[in-house]
């Protein structure tokens, strides 16, 4: 089996060695094509951070197994770690924190064992980087939650938990603030649950989570999120467990799947070879389950965890009166101990069955589209001006655009309504959220564009959102006091 290899930046390099020496060691039956990706591509001109022949190669293996790649600041371009998880459809993000013994922390001291999966949606949410802004005061960000791109990652976080037996899955999320999307996401969870009785289902607002996750983390199992929250809450558990230098993460897709660690180049101790390459190592040791190679993995992870448990560290943890081994020296004590067993959470020995990585090859994009909905109409618009007037000479001016069509029903700013009611206590921004609705019946595009033309007549429109129902329910929210 071939597998494309991208060393990384930073530290990138001297992890990937080490892990690739332990690999080569145990005889792991895997090739490796090393690919161009990181910053030296983005500094040669390649503003996606990866060659062209990386993007074909890591297409046709199916798999790629990468060093952490820093982004260059200031240069307008995209994280290159983002970019391959979208281009890719990665679509979950599954990052594994266990106890691991050997590695203090409260948590361990206090024996309350730590065995959480967080399962985050790699795709959407803010990691978009649609931003705008509108005036010289305001920067606005769109958030994608989707109704296939949720149930896409929770099928397979419900599956996956299935697989390993977890007693409890539970959906973290702020649907009592953000109703449509975090709604939307969750209303997937709950729709998806229905199918796995089997599992106890919840959720948990994700403040509240992090609350719980500190103090009682031995009550979580398998946890799924949103983007942004899926990635703040990993790096918490990170912390539960002994650091981000313990925190391994797999990119799972249809057909590619990207492993690496979760933290970054780690730039203050690059070219040092004193980086602890266990965060990597456990993640090329789930990309080997996922090839089907469980001896390999077995063999492996056993001489990890037993090499951790006699002590032997790097730098970042462990007991400070054993000196740190530096990153080839805990790279070859794990070597030294293949074939040993450790004391906890030793792995069976399972033959290897190996898969092909790419199932299909595509020869176009998939559209995922869910069930039509019926009796779908236009009910208004949202439109959002620049202004620094006071809200009751907006009103008085949109009224006059407002026309035998719409009715002008709310002024907001900043999503509090400051018109028709409101409080001069509220401070306003110079963008405002002129809300109208149809005085009778369904509108179509034409009217909301003779609207605009009216309007900016006397505003600047910065954007407008129509304002549709699905039947009865509204697609939209309510301004804060609306
Ligand atoms: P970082 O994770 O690189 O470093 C944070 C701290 O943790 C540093 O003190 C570092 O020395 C330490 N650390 C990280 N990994 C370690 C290891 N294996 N062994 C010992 N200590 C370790 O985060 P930072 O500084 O925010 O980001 C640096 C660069 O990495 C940025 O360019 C960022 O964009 C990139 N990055 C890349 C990621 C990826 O490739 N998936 C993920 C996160 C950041």
């Amino acid at each position: 089996m071939k597998i494309a290899v991208a060393k990384g930046d930073g530290i990138g390099p001297e992890i990937m060695a080490a892990v690739l020496k332990i690999f080569d060691a145990n005889k792991v039956p895997l090739e490796y094509e090393f690919v161009d990706m990181g910053k030296w591509v983005f500094d040669k001109g390649f503003s996606n951070g990866m060659t062209p022949e990386a993007q074909h190669t890591i297409e046709e293996l199916g798999l790629l197994f990468k060093g952490p790649m820093e982004t260059p600041k200031g240069k307008g371009v995209k994280s290159i770690n983002v970019t391959a998880r979208k281009t890719w459809n990665t679509y979950a993000n599954k990052r594994v924190f266990q106890t691991l013994h050997g590695v203090d922390t409260v948590f361990s001291k206090a024996g309350i064992p730590i065995d959480i999966t967080i399962v985050r949606e790699n795709i959407e949410d803010t990691y978009g980087g649609i931003e705008h802004m509108p005036t010289h005061d305001v920067a606005l960000s769109r958030r994608f939650i989707t109704r296939p791109g949720s149930l896409q990652v929770i099928k397979y976080a419900f599956e996956m938990a299935k697989k390993k037996g977890t007693k409890r899955i539970t959906c973290g999320h702020k649907a009592n603030i953000m109703k449509l999307t975090d709604g939307l996401f969750l209303e997937c969870f709950n729709e998806v649950a229905k199918e796995y009785p089997e599992i106890k289902s919840d959720d948990v607002i994700v403040d509240d989570l992090c609350m719980k996750l500190v103090t009682r983390p031995d009550l979580f199992d398998v946890v799924v999120l949103t983007n942004l929250q899926g990635d703040i809450v990993s790096d918490l558990c990170a912390g539960l467990v002994g650091g981000l230098g313990f925190a391994p993460s797999a990119n799972i897709g249809d057909h590619i799947s990207i492993f690496e660690a979760v933290h970054g180049t780690a730039p203050d101790i690059a070219g040092k070879n004193i980086a602890n390459p266990t965060a990597l190592l456990l993640s090329g040791i789930a990309m080997l389950r996922h090839l089907g190679l469980m001896e390999n993995a077995a063999i492996i992870e056993n001489a990890l965890l037993f090499t951790l448990e006699s002590g032997v560290h790097t730098g970042d943890f462990g007991d400070k009166k054993i000196p740190a081994a530096n990153t080839t020296e805990f790279s070859e004590a794990i070597i030294n101990n293949f074939g040993k067993t450790p004391e906890h959470g030793a792995k069976p020995l399972l033959p290897n069955m190996p898969v092909t990585p790419t199932l299909f090859k595509l020869d176009h994009n998939s559209m995922m589209v869910s069930k039509e909905l019926q009796h779908e109409k236009i009910n208004g618009v949202d439109m959002f001006i620049a202004s620094g007037e006071q809200p009751e000479f907006i009103a008085k001016k949109c009224q006059r655009h407002a026309g035998v069509k719409f009715n002008l029903v709310s002024i907001s700013n900043r999503g509090t309504q400051v018109w028709p009611t409101g409080s001069i206590y509220t401070n306003l921004v110079n963008e405002y959220n002129v809300r109208f609705e149809s005085i009778d019946g369904e509108l179509n595009q034409q009217d909301i564009i003779g609207l605009y033309v009216s309007l900016s007549g006397d505003f600047k429109i910065c954007s407008l959102e129509l304002l549709n129902l699905w039947g009865d329910k509204k697609a939209y929210s309510l301004a804060q006091g609306q």
